[in-house]
């Protein structure tokens, strides 16, 4: 990519008044520079194409006055070799042939002019003039034009930084999100069973439930994103409820079911799509497909389908994870025990799903493992 020059350099470039005059007549180059010279340009002459290349290649010139014909190199292949390799250079033909041909094989080259000799002064300074009015327009024209592609490169420049920018600062939002909520979630559980790693396997769980469901790709991004929350309502769950080894009465199996509708208030009222998925799997992951589940007693479609989603998940984490009580039980074992619930708790359909990504499952379930064993638990009904 070219460099712009500078503002001086600009102006340099278009004040430039030196003229080579090339012609093996030497009385012709001397009668050229007087006349040039005189009129305030100044003047370097080169007898043959050699030396005009020289010259070129030791200075800018604004403009070359060329002879045809000259010994050696012709002055048509020296024009089109210099405003090839020049060009800000512009050039102008002397011939003695006054020949439409010749001159149109002059324009052709590039060439802004074409004088005949003998010539007038007048003609030679008027065709000088105009070849530099015209050098100086196009140079202008080029500037303007290389201005502009650099205002749009540096404007696409930036803008892709400020894309960039916010790519990156919209994924840390995005992570710093996911990871409160994973660390809220943990501390709401934080006095019973939850580990890290449950909190992982449980969303990947559903996310990969979600998914083989059908729901939009979006959707499973926000359950697998909310799923975390669904019992963050232990948090209104006294200790000698949460935490009473062996099983529980009817009044402390009534204490914790409201964990259910505490988390459900907790992350209800938000305008936020993913507070509004974490309320709903709050309030209603513990509803059984048959309505025998809690709080509302919603049966089968009225269940959502996050809710239902999440009952599997969990269930099925639940089984699968060693607790104080009783061992991890292995994958078949667990899916054998959650079929015999199929269409009582679990939504059929969704557990025929789960049960088919058996593979996948076990994926997520060995890639999130127990560090270590986890904390003596209780058991949530
Ligand atoms: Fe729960």
């Amino acid at each position: 990519m070219a460099t712009l020059p500078d503002q001086t350099n600009h102006q340099a470039l278009l004040d430039n008044r030196t003229i080579l005059v090339i012609d093996d007549e030497e009385p012709i180059r001397r009668l050229l520079t007087y006349l040039l010279q005189s009129h305030g340009y100044l003047v370097e002459g080169a007898g043959d194409a050699r030396e005009a290349r020289q010259k070129l290649g030791d200075q800018p010139f604004a403009l070359m006055l060329c002879d045809v014909n000259m010994p050696g190199e012709s002055g048509m292949d020296l024009v089109r070799h210099a405003l090839a390799e020049h060009k800000h250079t512009a050039a102008i033909m002397v011939t003695g042939l006054d020949s439409s041909v010749l001159a149109n094989a002059a324009l052709e080259v590039g060439a802004f002019g074409y004088i005949v000799k003998p010539f007038e002064s007048n003609e030679v300074l008027i065709d000088v003039a105009n070849a530099l009015r015209r050098r100086r327009l196009e140079i202008e024209n080029s500037l303007h034009r290389e201005n502009l592609e650099d205002i749009v490169r540096t404007r696409t420049l930036a803008l892709q930084q400020a894309l960039d920018w916010l790519k990156h600062t919209e994924k840390e939002l995005r992570l710093s999100r996911e990871e409160t909520i994973q660390r809220l979630a943990m501390a709401a559980e934080f006095r019973d069973s939850s580990t890290a790693q449950h909190i992982q396997r449980m969303s990947h769980y559903c996310e990969l439930l979600a998914r083989k469901a059908g729901l939009p790709p979006e959707r499973c991004d926000l359950i697998r994103t909310a799923s975390p929350m669904h019992d963050i309502g232990k948090i209104g769950t006294p200790d000698h409820v949460l935490l009473k080894p062996g099983r529980f009465t009817d009044e402390e199996f009534g204490v914790i079911a409201q964990h259910a509708e505490i988390g459900y208030r907790i992350l209800s009222g938000s305008d936020s799509e993913l507070l509004k998925v974490a309320a709903t799997i709050a309030y209603t992951h513990h509803e059984h497909y048959d309505g025998t589940g809690y709080p509302r007693g919603l049966k089968g479609e009225a269940i959502p389908i996050e809710g239902r989603i999440v009952a599997i998940a969990d269930a099925f984490d639940a089984l699968t994870t060693q607790r104080v009580y009783k061992p991890a039980f292995g994958l078949s074992h667990a899916i054998e025990l959650m079929l015999k619930h199929r269409g009582t708790h679990f939504d059929p359909e969704l557990l025929d799903i789960f049960v088919a990504s058996i593979d996948e499952v076990a994926r997520i379930h060995n890639q999130y493992a127990d560090l270590v064993n986890p904390n003596p638990t209780t058991d949530e009904p």
